[in-house]
């Protein structure tokens, strides 16, 4: 800024414009990093245009730091070089215990002591990322590139939020070099991967490619519609303050400095304290809402880092423990279809076998024919398949195309069955739904397995030993058709059967025998109702308390139970409704299913539940829509007029004919103390 410019600036301007900025990135801040809003959007928005109007008045005022940079220029022609001042490194890997041991072992050695402090942390699948401050304000943000020289991608990183533009502190560092993981989260890569397809772009594949390609935009415009997030996690330069101690003290400073660092980190001692969070955090890992492939552990104190010093392009003191990769490539050998309990065809993708995330996988999931077209997966592919957690492995792409030909003739194109391939039932694919059905309901022995195999699980009548061979067996011989003659099996029957001796033959039956006993909720969820988990079938049972009651519950009655909506209700209504539902249900009973029955839950019972409200006048605190929520959350309705039926009239102020007839017809009136007072009690 030149002083003319300056002097042109009014005092009050420059002051408003810097306490702005300030207020800005606070709120930035409370939202980003803390998930906390400290102000309603539309008040950042208005504080946001305020200083931009200063900004456009007096262009002086427009500094590096200030919010409304964060989506800057025009779009650039290319990334400037950018060398670094130290070199970016990589680190070193390892995949089993023993690499770990060996590592510890070296770092012990070379320290010459017994036992070494670490910090352990997560190793973010993101893109390596710099980021200068000067005197406190970003000025640079650059790409790791080959590790010497990266790339400028400065205006780009700007607009991700989690990062300050300056950092909070009176008194910064000249210089600071930060060194971080950039990152998409995964719900925002699937929402614009949503996005891309609705828009016919091409598609993200994964969130780390996506966070690089977001990064990588030469219009900046576009990176800020890709809500990337930043992770601290080393330093490249400091100069102007004393270096912290330790690695941990490190972290805890940027804390201190606005700049974001991931909670999940610890200090530990030793191989097996890191062999502990190794495990815990490979537990954790479905759960995280981003992707990681591995654990890092650095030793903590600095001074025995510099003293363990570099290899090569790694350093000496930092190791990356890597968990099973979650994607790898292999060959589609066969497309076929497998037929679910409730009759869903699902496609699935034979595959040559492959170990991912820690397992061999020989079948992926396709979805549903609309999968199999969008990623257009051929028989011969070689396609990526992803495995993370317990979730069942899926294909994710094709990597490469295997022979194809025409769709019309080629045998490696896939179609849809129109007949179920176990029952020969029509498959129907409902108008709108994106899955198809085979018809054939427990006619069909698809469907009769999977049904036995859900009654029979762990969380529902468990029923130990009742595996996927026996009820093959049993299904196929036509041994057993409902759940119902599982109770009918004797030791003869099932000791005939392939594979079963007679001491397990006797297993199985005393565990059926066991499974008699059980609880209304077990045995709600075993019926396997569309629509009804293992949650909603304990609300079930804790709200009817009987299984008549719920038997005989219309969709009303349902909606009054917690987290039971209209899709859920109306699945239930519809089992209940089969007359072949009731007479499994009967036949179970008959032999011998028992459970301890309860009360219905109060909420039957209560204030609000099943009575009728009508609202009017203005009450002094809870708006109209309040109110009725409050009323619907527990049971009640609300109606627009008032008549016989009506159980309560809420009036408030300036209520008027509604009031009135509800004193002729002697209906109930409360005020908003009144109606709090139901409320509670219900
Ligand atoms: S420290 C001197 N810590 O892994 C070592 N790196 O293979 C500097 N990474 O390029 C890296 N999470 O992009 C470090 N907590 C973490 C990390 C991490 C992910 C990436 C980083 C680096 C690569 C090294």
């Amino acid at each position: 800024m030149t002083s003319a410019a300056r002097s042109e600036v009014p005092d009050e301007a420059g002051a408003r414009a810097a306490q702005l900025r300030e207020q800005l990135a606070r709120h930035n801040y409370a939202y980003y990093v803390q998930d906390a809003p400290s102000v309603p959007d539309a008040e950042y928005d208005r504080l946001f245009r305020e200083l931009q109007g200063l900004e456009e008045q007096f262009p002086a005022l427009r500094t590096p730091d200030s919010p409304t940079q964060r989506v800057g220029g025009a779009p650039a022609s290319a990334f400037a070089p950018v060398e670094h001042r130290t070199p970016m490194l990589s680190l070193n890997n390892a995949f089993t215990e023993e690499e770990l041991l060996a590592f510890d072992k070296r770092v012990r050695d070379g320290l010459k002591v017994d036992s070494v402090e670490y910090s352990a942390e997560l190793k973010f699948d993101g893109l390596a990322m710099s980021l200068t401050y000067e005197n406190g304000v970003l000025v640079q943000a650059a790409t790791r590139g080959d590790g010497a020289t990266g790339e400028d991608v400065t205006a780009n990183v700007k607009t991700i939020r989690v990062i300050p533009l300056r950092l909070h502190t009176e008194k910064p560092p000249a210089l600071l070099e930060v060194r971080g993981e950039v990152l998409l989260f995964r719900k925002d890569f699937e929402a614009i991967v949503k996005r891309q397809r609705e828009a016919g772009e091409k598609e993200m594949v994964n969130p780390r490619n996506g966070a690089a390609g977001s990064l990588r935009q030469l219009d900046p415009r576009i990176t800020a519609t890709r809500p990337l997030r930043f992770f601290s996690y080393g330093i490249g330069v400091l100069e102007g303050v004393e270096f912290p101690a330790t690695h941990g003290e490190l972290l805890d400073w940027y804390i201190k400095l606005g700049l974001p660092v991931c909670e999940e980190r610890a200090l530990t001692h030793g191989a097996e304290g890191l062999l502990a969070f190794y495990k815990r955090v490979g537990e954790l890992r479905p759960s995280l809402p981003y992707d990681i492939d591995g654990v890092v552990y650095k030793v903590n104190r600095i001074d025995q880092q510099q003293t363990l010093g570099f290899v090569s392009r790694a350093p000496r003191f930092a190791l990356a423990h890597k968990f099973p990769a979650q994607e790898e490539i292999t060959e589609v050998l066969d497309i076929n279809v497998q037929v679910g309990r409730t009759g869903a065809i699902t496609p699935v993708a034979r595959l040559k076998p492959v170990f991912v995330g820690g397992v061999t996988v020989t079948n992926a999931t396709l979805h549903n024919e609309d999968e199999v077209r969008r990623k257009d997966v051929w028989r011969g592919d070689r396609v990526i398949v992803r495995r993370a957690g317990d979730v069942i492995p899926e294909v994710v792409m094709v990597s490469e195309p295997g022979p194809r030909g025409d769709p019309e003739t080629s045998p490696n194109y896939f179609r849809m069955p129109t007949r179920c391939p176990i029952c020969n039932s029509e498959v129907v694919r409902a108008e709108g739904e994106a899955i198809a059905r085979c018809t054939g309901g427990l006619f069909c022995p698809a469907q009769r397995k999977q049904a036995l195999l859900h009654f029979a699980q762990r969380r529902a009548l468990d029923i130990e030993g009742l595996g996927d061979k026996l009820v093959e067996q049993l299904v196929d011989e036509e041994i057993v058709h409902t759940p119902a003659d599982l109770f009918k099996l004797g030791v003869a029957k099932l000791a005939a059967l392939e594979r079963m001796a007679d001491k397990s033959a006797q297993n199985v039956v005393a565990a059926i025998e066991k499974a008699k006993h059980t609880t209304l909720a077990r045995f709600i969820y075993g019926l396997g109702i569309r629509q009804v988990g293992e949650s909603t079938a304990k609300d079930l049972a804790k709200q009817f308390g009987k299984l008549d009651a719920l038997m005989d519950a219309d969709e009303g009655r349902l909606a009054q139970v917690p987290d039971v909506g209209p899709v859920v209700a109306a699945a239930i209504v519809q089992f209940f409704r089969q007359p072949h539902n009731r007479e499994v249900v009967e036949q179970l009973r008959a032999a011998g299913v028992t459970w301890k029955e309860g009360e219905p839950a109060a909420a039957v019972n209560s204030a609000i539940s099943g009575k009728t409200f009508v609202l009017t006048g203005t009450l002094p605190s809870l708006s109209r829509e309040d109110a009725k929520e409050m009323i619907e959350a527990r049971g009640g309705k609300v109606a627009g007029s008032v008549s016989k039926k009506t159980d309560y009239v809420v009036a408030g102020a300036e209520a008027g004919s509604k009031l009135a007839k509800a004193q002729e017809l002697g209906v109930a009136i409360v005020d908003e103390d009144g109606l709090k007072q139901l409320l509670e009690q219900a």
